[in-house]
């Protein structure tokens, strides 16, 4: 952790109390006057910090912007998700930033937000609308021991993650759509772009592309997604902590993608598998130019949908477009 990250951790170890001067150099080895210094840089990104002469420096209020520092903070320590985190004030797609970082030979577990995205993209060559400071637009790198055709297995594990996440914070009832919408009341609010780069029989790395809808107002989406999408504010009726939650979902990441390297995929399948509603439901899959209809059986051992066609084959999706029969 950096100065600033101890600092603010330190002041909210304190919580409704205050920390002296001299206590927090102390703690962080460093002098009063650079304490100072570095408070007058957190007060200047709008962290409200008070100080006075007996009782020292209170914590009495973040700003809604993302900072790596106080994320950094909050989060304490993880295993692999969230070791590093860097914050971009505005980038084309954070899956372009991981992917360079990636070539670069960065370890795995390095997260990238932006508060704006300016070509961010979904599935299937959608954009994804990504407004300043109105959610989490985030991706991870990864670098996991998994045959290319395994790679689903992220998104699974990404998609059950991410939806425990938000059942922490909010009483929604989530569904998932097979292999990574999440919705809720129908309308989507998350989705997943897992991009992996593999060899013959490898994974190299896979970049982990997460976007939340957070504080957008239902109007705030443009016309053609207000049908299909929504955001945690919209449903609950009040807008949300974005740096806690993107907090509590690295967490989640975290845990699972441990439970994922340490072989044990069935178990994440499972609790994907009482999320989704795609499981049962007579489906439409659109593959490129070819439509299969049938209906959404079970999950395999990879993470691919096994589909029971009209003709009555069984087929493995791994790919394409899902519509749920009404
Ligand atoms: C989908 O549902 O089609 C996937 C959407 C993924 C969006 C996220 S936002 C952060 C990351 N950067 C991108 O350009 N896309 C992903």
């Amino acid at each position: 952790m950096n100065m600033d990250a101890e600092i603010l951790t330190a002041l909210r170890s304190s919580g409704a109390g205050s920390l002296s001067g001299t206590e927090l150099a102390q703690r962080l080895g460093v002098s009063r006057a650079a304490v100072w210094a570095r408070i007058e840089d957190l007060r200047a990104l709008g962290y409200e910090i008070t100080a006075s002469p007996h009782g020292g420096y209170r914590l009495l209020s973040t700003p809604d912007v993302l900072h790596a520092d106080d994320l950094l903070s909050r989060l304490g320590k993880t295993r692999v998700i969230g070791r590093d985190i860097r914050v971009f004030r505005e980038t084309t797609s954070t899956n372009d930033i991981i992917e360079k970082l990636a070539r670069d030979g960065v370890r795995e577990g390095v997260v990238v937000f932006a508060e704006s995205q300016t070509k961010g993209r979904g599935r299937l060559g959608r954009r994804w609308v990504s407004p300043r400071g109105a959610g989490l637009w985030f991706s991870i790198l990864l670098r996991p021991v998994l045959r290319p055709h395994e790679a689903t297995q992220l998104t699974i594990m990404a998609a059950t993650a991410l939806a425990r996440a938000i059942r922490e914070q909010t009483d929604f009832t989530l569904e998932v759509k097979w292999p990574n919408d999440i919705l809720v009341g129908g309308r989507k609010v998350a989705g997943i772009l897992t991009e992996p780069t593999a060899e013959l029989d490898r994974i190299r790395h896979v970049v982990l592309g997460i976007g939340l809808d957070v504080n957008q107002a239902a109007g705030d989406f443009p016309p053609d997604l207000r049908r299909i999408a929504t955001s945690l504010r919209a449903e609950a009726g009040r807008p949300f902590d974005r740096a806690e939650l993107a907090v509590t979902v690295l967490r989640a990441l975290d845990r699972d993608y441990l439970r994922l390297k340490e072989g044990q995929f069935e178990g994440l399948a499972a609790e994907w598998e009482q999320l989704c509603t795609t499981l049962g439901r007579d489906v439409t899959i659109l593959l490129g130019s070819r439509r299969i209809r049938g209906r959404a059986e079970s999950l395999d051992s990879e993470g691919a949908l096994l589909v029971r066609t009209e003709h009555g084959r069984l087929e493995r999706i791994t790919g394409g477009d899902v519509t749920l029969a009404k």
